[in-house]
């Protein structure tokens, strides 16, 4: 028999809205817990959750942002911290694309986590594919000077997909060029996702690209910061040019 989903929050209710962001602002959201400045790194379409969950335990001094346009996975992630000791995390329900205009600053992301969105595979349902151009701009346009995006897919004609449109972002650059993605990250802990498609053999691809600096970013010593301790996945950042 399927189990009847909960709605009760067992504590905490680590769950914001769009408009609750807009009126109060990041920093009062994570309030106490975390202080000014903040430190942000966001997860779109975080699913059941296992790996935004292993960043926020990697890095209790970061703020994380999950956003989910699943409003049952929301709910079973809000419940799920609700339980546990962990107040560097917060929750959005909605379409990422929507989220990340509404919601997030310029400049404001040291980190973007997209792991195994939905490949679309048949070319009539392409455009739903959450990887598009106007998003990476905006992620782009949303990251530090350093800050880095990180994308996965199992799927092969996605992987051609995404690869093309991080390239085609004059703002990214890639982390592991020549290469133009890698099949393996040594340290990622894998999605729930992940494992199934490992189970299966398929290939994996993952790609790390990083802000570059603007002209006049580069000049101060904010903008040449390069965020070198972000956990999972870049070993080695690139000196910015
Ligand atoms: C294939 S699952 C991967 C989940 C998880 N990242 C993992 O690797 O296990 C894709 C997830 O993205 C969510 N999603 C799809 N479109 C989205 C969007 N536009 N904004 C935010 N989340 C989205 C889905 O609800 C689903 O939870």
């Amino acid at each position: 028999m399927a189990r009847r989903l909960r709605y009760d929050i067992p504590g905490p209710d680590r769950r914001v809205s769009i408009e609750d962001v807009q009126a109060k602002g990041w920093e009062e959201i994570f309030a106490p817990d975390l202080q000014p400045p903040l430190r942000m790194v966001l997860e779109i379409g975080f699913g059941r959750g296992e790996f935004l969950q292993a960043l926020a335990e990697a890095s209790p001094e970061v703020s994380h942002v999950g956003v989910e346009v699943s409003w049952k996975r929301v709910l079973k992630m809000a419940r799920r911290l609700a339980r546990m000791d962990l107040t560097n995390v917060r929750l959005v329900h909605g379409p990422g694309e929507s989220v990340v205009a509404a919601a997030i600053s310029p400049a404001s992301l040291e980190a973007v986590w997209i792991n195994f969105s939905d490949p679309w595979p048949k070319e009539r349902h392409h455009r739903r594919r959450l990887i598009q151009p106007a998003l990476v701009a905006a992620l782009a346009e949303r990251l530090v000077t350093g800050g880095v995006l990180h994308v996965a897919t199992d799927d092969v004609d996605y992987a051609e997909h995404i690869d093309a449109v991080l390239a085609a972002e004059a703002r990214l650059q890639n982390l592991w060029a020549p290469a133009r993605w890698r099949p393996e990250v040594p340290g990622r802990p894998p999605t729930a996702y992940e494992r199934e498609w490992r189970a299966e053999g398929r290939p994996l691809h993952f790609w790390a690209y990083q802000r570059r600096a603007l002209a006049e970013a580069a000049r101060g010593p904010a903008g040449a910061a390069l965020r070198a301790d972000c956990p999972f996945g870049v070993d080695e950042p690139k000196r910015l040019p």
